[in-house]
């Protein structure tokens, strides 16, 4: 898979000299989410190719967004933009709900192939936000149980129902209206390192969530048999790249059979390859009723999202997801050229080459630095934690955007938001690793700058 590498280039203050008027035209232009007051991306971009982004100013990035996940395989496969064009050519933006197409019936078959055992049925959809509350849906009336077990941390997108009030990673959504959304009860996330009503790092044994869940939800505010269904990441992925222990999942499965509980896993940024295997729920053999799926799923093609199920629980819906443009045939035929290629083109070894070598190198940082409290490192996924000491494990949200703000500068540019202390990588499956390799390096490198001079920090929930 290596190729000749090109190494990403800053030549210009950011944002550079073009940048800057079209960065404050989006600023009027669009609500205030749009406009960027800390500098998060300092730049507009021109042009990817592959791992590498280009500026209008001519600067050039490694990129460990992949469009949030999106483009797995960078910009683009001929493959999948072939498939795309090809099929959109033939068929137009056709409303596959109403009239189907061989595409969307090959992707169908492919998909339930390649699934984890037990998944026979699909639902068509266009987002991750809208495949999460098409699950609840589909959980609640398959089980004619109102309530959701959810876990604090997670991120399931950006509705005005399930998703609302999961958005816990510092989105806006929440605070105005997750207080209004009935049906939701919610246990901590499992997370090794930082446990509630313990003070410092861990390791904790994970399966104190599920005391809570037993000793107190279950005592104290909801009957067993009110719950339809567990609403869970395989790998906790917005909030920092957090993996449940294998003690943690086994104890769930335990409850879930106890109780009659559906699990629902999210897979919308998991699935696909991010986690090395093709699905996250291959990690700890678990046994999903319905999964989830989106961003890596449209493989750089168009955009295309998808619930899998069971037998019991979609074979009786007529209803509950789909929409005009759910799986229009463009999107399908992108869709299973992308599934080709990750299943069976080497993509996943590139993948576990990647994994060795975040490990090998970001790993040291803890040791390094008393403000790395953690590094996490799964698949093409990369969560370094950044504290204001290694005894409190405070939140060091201002050295967080520092080492960010530097990597832009050396051109790399991860994934951050203003107000988090996780700072995540999240290449392209199929980035060459000596990209990679140069990208660690690159924030080792950035690390110690801030370091040497680290900022004041500002309390998280004052931001
Ligand atoms: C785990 C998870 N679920 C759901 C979503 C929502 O997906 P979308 O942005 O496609 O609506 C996201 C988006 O980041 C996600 O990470």
């Amino acid at each position: 898979m290596a190729t000749a590498v090109e190494t990403p280039s800053v030549t210009t203050t950011l944002p550079g000299p073009r940048s800057r008027p079209l960065l404050a035209a989006q600023a009027r232009q669009g609500y205030a989410a749009l406009s960027d007051p800390h500098g998060e991306v300092p730049f507009v971009m021109a042009a990817k190719r592959g791992s590498i982004i280009e500026d209008v100013d001519g600067n050039t990035y490694a990129d460990h967004v992949s469009g949030w996940g999106a483009t797995p395989l960078g910009a683009t496969p001929e493959r999948v933009l072939d498939a795309v064009s090809d099929a959109h050519r033939r068929y137009g933006l056709e409303i596959s709900n109403y009239i189907t197409s061989p595409p969307v019936i090959a992707l169908a078959e492919r998909l339930l192939e390649l699934a984890p055992a037990g998944l026979t049925r699909y639902a068509p959809s266009m987002s991750g936000t809208l495949v999460v509350e098409a699950g609840v849906r589909f959980a609640r009336r398959a089980t004619g149980r109102p309530i959701i077990l959810g876990f604090l941390g997670e991120y399931h997108g950006e509705g005005t129902y399930m998703t609302a009030a999961h958005s816990t990673d510092l989105s806006e959504v929440p605070s105005g209206s997750a207080q209004f959304v009935p049906g939701l009860v919610f246990a901590p996330y499992p997370n090794r390192f930082r446990m509630p009503f313990h003070r410092g790092a861990g390791p904790f044994d994970d399966t104190l969530t599920l005391d809570y869940v037993e000793d107190w939800l279950l005592v104290h505010q909801v009957e067993p048999d009110q719950i339809a269904g567990v609403l869970i990441e395989p790998v906790l992925t917005e909030g920092g790249v957090i993996v449940p222990s294998a003690a943690f999942w086994e104890r769930l499965e335990e409850l879930r059979r106890r109780y009659g509980w559906l699990l629902i896993l999210d897979e919308v940024q998991t699935g696909i390859g991010r986690c090395g295997t093709l699905f996250g729920a291959e990690l700890h053999r678990l046994e999903p009723d319905l999964l989830l799926l989106g961003k890596g799923f449209a493989g750089g093609g168009q955009p295309i999202a998808a619930v899998l199920g069971r037998e019991g629980v979609l074979a009786d819906a007529d209803g509950g997801a789909g929409g005009t443009f759910a799986w229009v045939p463009a999107a399908c035929a992108g869709a299973l050229a992308n599934l080709e290629l990750i299943a069976t083109g080497g993509v996943l070894e590139n993948v576990a080459e990647l994994e060795a070598i975040g490990k090998r190198e970001l790993a040291p940082l803890v040791e390094r630095h008393e403000q790395v409290g953690d590094v996490r490192v799964l698949g093409a996924m990369v969560g370094i934690e950044f504290v204001t000491d290694k005894a409190s494990i405070t939140p060091a949200p201002a050295f967080h955007y520092a080492v960010h703000q530097s990597l832009v500068r050396r051109g790399v540019l991860g994934m951050t938001q203003w107000g988090k202390w996780i700072y995540r990588l999240h290449p392209a499956l199929n980035m060459p690793p000596e990209l990679f390799a140069w990208s660690c390096a690159q924030v080792c490198e950035a690390v110690a700058e801030v370091a040497a001079a680290p900022p004041a920090e500002f309390r998280v929930v004052d931001r």
